[in-house]
């Protein structure tokens, strides 16, 4: 009896690819569990369990250095420790003001059982939502300059699964369709990457405080295992150089049971460092127009000329409709020169200083002053890094000088082309999530931040939620934005926004630009949309910035559905994700932070939906007016876009509601708290 049973045990053991977990670690409410195990050869593994059933199947951990041997194996523990955390903190504006930071956490030193003895700190974190880990490369003789080739870090994903992902390393950088294929049909992936398991439970796959280091990428190397990929690094140096002690990124893994919860996950800030910057209170979230889709629809130009958008007199028509209409800014790109000729190829020939002569300006600025409005900054690099960095300190202070306080900048390049500084000084071609790209873009927030202005990156490095510790980086795009629905072939598909939540907006804020009316485009089908689901991106697309990007005709023209863009705020108190499954739809309701009234945006696909929605986050005993912005009978995103109802009811906590979603459409509702009776 005891013989059999112990040779069931050895084959059991012996017959799995798990070894006996040398330690491990549990969430707060027991759920998830990471837990590191080192096989005979002393390679450290890690894997993740949820209730008990693997999520992340044993994957390996380490580097490949450039100078030195690799640091993968003969690994014994040598030390550890565990400590577990709490906090609630605020933040200076956001998708909720009050966020949850509770965690257990376990550092575990690996030390190597050879010749060099080198020493690796692993930290392990679980959350209820997710996991991370992230190497610390500590203080020690036989390994300082650390230079890294490659990262060794395996998601070995469990079960079969679907994943919705992005490629990596095309020339077009992060602007793709996202694909959506099981996941042993992923090649190169950027994260974050999504899954759902055929049993449901969903992944992400991402990174948290890319701070000095190389964007990781996913391969898929067979089967459902994928390897951390770093992006190169500039000109053909090692991908990280770094010198010790530092640590890397978060490796984070968030596992829920619905699509609704990674959407309301928080923990990418969590694993940030708190702000680090001071009292950000000169930046208040805002909605802006601008002299841009005019560009992108061909009507005018960015460049010289007779057909050039940045004159003085568009900025002050764009200043008094701003106004007038309750927007706190006014993006104004194109006032400086450098344009002219082909501006993609030609990064080196902006100046961030010298406006064109048709454009005042100090008149501009003054008068937008007067009226209560800023002008947002424009800085195209065309990824000319070197070039920007050379101008930063006089372009961010004629900014400063004139009261601008917030700035969009972009890095528009084919990938690998960007032309980056590196920690020598020396300019190289560099890729937009390498390292040297990582800390420029970081040195332009803090080069901001310290004159009081805030950035919004377009073609940017990817989100890792460094906005908690730079809340002055508010926005970014980073995906497919409404730009491609001016010009894209293709344009944005219906799907796109039902993608974008549960995938590239997991990182962070998007500055996506909605509010289109205008259906026609240079783009042959058009926009994709319904007005509705247009109005209804302003609650679905968190961004302390939003745009409002039709052109001012369109908006003078539609006063009514316009009404919504007026009313929505950028900056919420709550957030909740009412439904949703990823690339199909999803209802968002928000609490909007400087009043009681609530907000709700549903997108759904190129199919049409019908929604239950119970009102249970309005404040029980209070009346609300609803303000109701939803798809005719005859709406639909190829013919009658602009098909919209727009009504007003009663509603109190606990009203259901019915959203009836077009083919492509949306709905958006204001619930506007009335005063008691
Ligand atoms: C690409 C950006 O995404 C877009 O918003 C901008 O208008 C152009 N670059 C020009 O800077
Ligand atoms: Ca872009």
């Amino acid at each position: 009896m005891l013989k059999s049973a112990l040779a069931l045990c050895l084959s059991l053991l012996l017959g799995s690819a798990w070894a006996a977990p040398a330690a491990g670690l549990s969430s707060p409410d027991g759920r998830l569990r990471i837990q590191l195990d080192i096989d005979g050869e002393g390679h450290a593994r890690y894997s993740v369990l949820r209730n008990g059933q693997a999520v992340i199947s044993p994957s390996r951990l380490g580097f490949l250095l450039t100078d030195a041997p690799k640091l993968d194996r003969h690994f014994t523990l040598t030390a550890r420790s565990e400590r577990s955390f709490d906090e609630r903190w605020e933040q200076p504006w956001g998708e909720q003001r009050y966020i949850r930071n509770h965690y257990k956490e376990l550092r575990l030193t690996l030390t190597e059982d050879a010749s060099q003895k080198r020493s690796i700190d692993l930290i392990l974190r679980a959350y209820d939502d997710g996991v991370a880990l992230r190497y610390q490369f500590p203080d020690q003789s036989m390994l300082q300059n650390v230079n890294i080739g490659e990262e060794l870090t395996e998601f070995n994903i469990a079960s079969p699964a679907t994943a919705w992902w992005n490629t990596a390393f095309e020339w077009n950088r992060e602007e793709y369709l996202f694909k959506r294929t099981p996941v042993q049909e992923v090649g190169l992936a950027q994260t974050p990457m999504t899954m759902r398991t055929d049993k449901g439970l969903h992944i992400s796959i991402h990174e948290a405080a890319l701070v000095d280091y190389a964007g990781m990428n996913l391969a898929r190397v067979e089967d459902r295992r994928f390897k951390a990929m770093l992006t190169p690094g500039s000109g053909g140096l090692p991908k990280v150089q770094r010198r010790a002690p530092f640590a890397t990124p978060w490796r984070m893994i968030l596992i829920t049971e619905t699509a609704a919860q990674l959407a309301e996950s928080r923990t990418i800030l969590n694993l940030n460092e708190p702000n680090a910057i001071g009292d950000v209170s000169w930046f208040k979230p805002m909605k802006y127009v601008g002299i841009w889709w005019e560009m992108h629809q061909d009507i005018a130009t960015w460049g010289s000329g007779d057909k050039h958008g940045a004159t003085t007199a568009n900025a002050l028509e764009h200043i008094d409709f701003a106004a007038k209409n309750g927007f706190g800014g006014v993006l104004i790109e194109g006032w400086n020169q450098g344009w002219d000729g082909d501006w993609v190829a030609n990064g080196d020939k902006f100046s961030f200083t010298k406006p064109y002569p048709d454009f005042d300006l100090e008149r501009i600025t003054a008068y937008a002053k007067s009226k209560g409005v800023q002008l947002i900054g424009h800085h195209e690099t065309s990824a000319n890094a070197a070039n920007y960095e050379s101008q930063l300190g006089a372009a961010l202070d004629l900014y400063s000088r004139l009261g601008v306080v917030s700035v969009k900048t972009g890095y528009v390049s084919d990938a690998a082309q960007a032309r980056v500084p590196g920690a020598d000084g020396v300019v190289r071609y560099g890729w937009h999530e390498g390292q040297d790209m990582a800390r420029h873009h970081l040195k332009v927030v803090q080069e901001a931040a310290k004159r009081q202005i805030a950035i919004n990156p377009h073609e940017p490095v990817k989100d890792t939620g460094l906005r908690r510790t730079y809340p002055n980086w508010i926005s970014r795009e980073g995906s497919r934005g409404q730009e491609f629905n001016a010009w894209g072939n293709p344009g944005n598909p219906p799907e796109h926004e039902a993608n974008l939540v549960f995938t590239r907006l997991l990182a962070g804020p998007m500055d996506f630009t909605p509010g289109i009316f205008g259906m026609k485009t240079r783009q042959p089908t058009g926009v994709a949309t319904t007005w509705a689901k247009q109005l209804a991106l302003y609650v679905v697309i968190y961004s302390p910035i939003q745009m409002a990007a039709d052109l001012l005709t369109n908006y003078e023209a539609n006063p009514k559905p316009f009404q919504f863009i007026k009313d929505v705020p950028t900056d919420w108190s709550e957030t909740r994700v009412l439904n949703g499954e990823v690339g199909d739809f999803v209802t968002i309701a928000r609490k909007d932070r400087n009043s009681e009234d609530w907000f709700l945006g549903a997108v759904t696909d190129e199919h049409a939906r019908s929604l239950n929605i119970k009102l249970d986050f309005l404040t029980p005993g209070q009346r609300y007016r609803a303000h109701i912005y939803r798809d005719g009978a005859k709406a639909n995103y190829t013919t009658a876009r602009e098909d919209i109802v727009i009504e007003q009811r009663e509603v109190k906590a606990g009203t259901s509601l019915q959203l009836r979603l077009a083919p492509g459409g949306g709905q958006a509702i204001r619930f506007e708290k009335l005063a008691a009776r």
